[in-house]
């Protein structure tokens, strides 16, 4: 069976990209895959964040997780740092990578940017630490989202540098995006991925939100004076992003959408994108009510921890050992 890796940062409440461009799509292969799902809190704190609603948040993620529907009894699901084999072998990864590489992530630049002057160093290293989440598990596919293509890059990179160097012990891990996974951009500036820790509220959709706060934000998305429902990342960004969010949740094309909302204003557009959007999150809010509290979503991370350290400790082990890090 394939191995499958992704996680996802308890950095914020989850917004409807990390639902479509990532959670989504982790359901499709529990039947027929060895799935790892992670709630990866050490990559959350790369940037300060209050104890309090870390661990909250980490707590909230899990229960999301199951609620889109993961089976425990079918993936292991657990929170990274309670598998220190992630740090261990994140630091490990760290030695192997090169300044001028991570510098050049697109995702260390926008995040640093916002910074200011200090910029943490976890904000350099974390994708060596990404690096040693995906192949700790020996992972043949990543399922993240479009955002994420240059991390599982730089990841097949260090496995490569690493196999060559030591001998083999690496798994070459791919990226899978899968249909409808595209970048989900910010309602305000359509120029941004939509990001759970942007400052402003209107900009995101969060899997939590109610439906009024659904429809209120819909409503206030930019669009353009165009007046067309039409695909167009060059004139009319604000509307090719509501189209990118109607296309991942109908799978209708981007030509069938244009045909269906020709002659119709930007309102009738956007109320049927809300509507959609409602739909879709109320089972997940009916089932997040029936998990955030019980004892039960406990027992499952404590044993998904259990289950991810017996797998990562072996690779960990075989890497300490091609390096001369540990005493036979
Ligand atoms: N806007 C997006 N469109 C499609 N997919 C997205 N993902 C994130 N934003 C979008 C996918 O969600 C998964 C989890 O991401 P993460 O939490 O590990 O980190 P991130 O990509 O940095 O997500 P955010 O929401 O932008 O978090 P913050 O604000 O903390 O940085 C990944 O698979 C990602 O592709």
């Amino acid at each position: 069976m394939s191995v499958i890796f992704s996680g996802i940062q308890p950095s914020g409440e989850l917004t409807i990209g990390n639902y479509l461009g990532a959670l989504r799509n982790f359901l499709t292969f529990q039947d027929d895959h060895e799935c790892f799902y992670c709630i990866v809190n050490q990559h959350a704190i790369t940037v300060p964040q209050d104890p309090k609603d870390l661990i909250h948040n980490t707590r909230s993620l899990a229960a999301l997780y199951l609620a889109v529907g993961l089976d425990p009894n079918k993936v292991t699901l657990f929170v990274q740092s309670e598998v220190p084999a992630h740090a261990q072998l994140g630091w490990i990864l760290t030695t192997l990578s090169s300044i001028g590489e991570l510098e050049r992530m697109t995702q260390y630049k926008d995040k640093s940017a916002k910074q200011g002057e200090t910029i943490p160093a976890g904000l350099l290293t974390y994708p060596p630490l990404m690096a040693a989440d995906i192949l700790l598990y020996q992972t043949n596919y990543v399922p993240v989202g479009d955002d994420q293509r240059q991390h599982i890059e730089l990841t097949r990179d260090l496995a490569q540098r690493f196999n060559f160097k030591y001998g083999e012990v690496f798994a070459m891990p791919e990226i899978k995006t899968t249909v409808g996974g595209a970048r989900v951009m910010s309602l305000q500036d359509p120029t941004k991925k939509m990001s759970k820790s942007d400052d402003n509220n209107w900009a995101t959709i969060r899997l939590l939100d109610t439906p009024d706060v659904v429809v209120k934000k819909i409503k206030k998305a930019a669009t353009d004076s165009e007046g067309v429902v039409r695909y167009d990342k060059e004139k009319q960004l604000g509307i090719s992003n509501l189209m990118g969010i109607y296309n991942a949740l109908t799978g209708d094309s981007f030509e069938a959408i244009e045909s269906m909302y020709a002659g119709k204003n930007y309102g009738t557009f956007k109320g049927d994108i809300a509507d959609l959007l409602v739909g879709a999150m109320t089972p997940i809010h009916e089932r997040y009510a029936e998990l955030i509290d019980s004892p039960e979503l406990d027992t499952i991370l404590t044993q998904g921890a259990e289950k991810a350290a017996a797998v990562a400790n072996v690779t960990l082990a075989r890497v300490e050992e091609a390096m001369g890090l540990r005493r036979k």
